[in-house]
């Protein structure tokens, strides 16, 4: 049995009513239930965490070394162009994570092409909307299992 958390960074709070020509209409509670329902079948824990403050983040991820969390997957929002404090979180805590994006940020404005986590994720997802979590969840499991060997 693996922990894996579920990270959602600023604004993701607002899902389902925040524009959903970007963001679509399914609301953040539905893509939690949504992974968690995954999460119990495979015989997984997982918890949850949204945050607007960016030292929440940063505090949650630090935390979660501390728990021994196996497995992060997260959408820093905003703070995926913006933030090297929770970069430098991800970076401190050593867990592997998969980065997720709704919206394909490559179609969008220049300031959404770069990201802080990118380059020290596992794997990127973007662009599929919520089925991105569940695929980042699968690729996940399947992570979790490479180490077991
Ligand atoms: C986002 C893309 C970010 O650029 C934006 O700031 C978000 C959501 C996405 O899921 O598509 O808040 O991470």
């Amino acid at each position: 049995m693996a922990k894996i958390l579920l990270l959602h960074g600023p604004n993701l709070n607002m899902l389902g009513r925040r524009e959903p020509e970007h963001y679509g209409r399914t609301g953040l509670d539905a893509i939690d239930a949504r992974i968690a329902e995954l999460a119990a079948a495979y015989g997984h824990t997982l918890e949850s965490f949204q945050s607007n403050a960016e030292h929440e983040l940063v505090e949650r991820v630090q935390a979660a070394a501390g728990e021994a969390v196996d497995f992060i997957i997260v959408n820093p929002a905003a703070f995926t162009h913006t933030s090297v404090a929770l970069r430098d979180a991800f970076l401190a805590s050593g867990i592997p994570f998969i980065e997720v994006h709704l919206s394909n940020i490559h179609r969008r404005e220049g300031f959404r092409h770069h990201s802080y986590f990118s380059d020290i994720a596992v794997g990127v997802i973007a662009g599929l909307g919520p089925q991105g979590y569940e695929l980042a969840f699968h690729a996940a499991v399947e992570q979790l299992g490479n180490d077991d060997d």
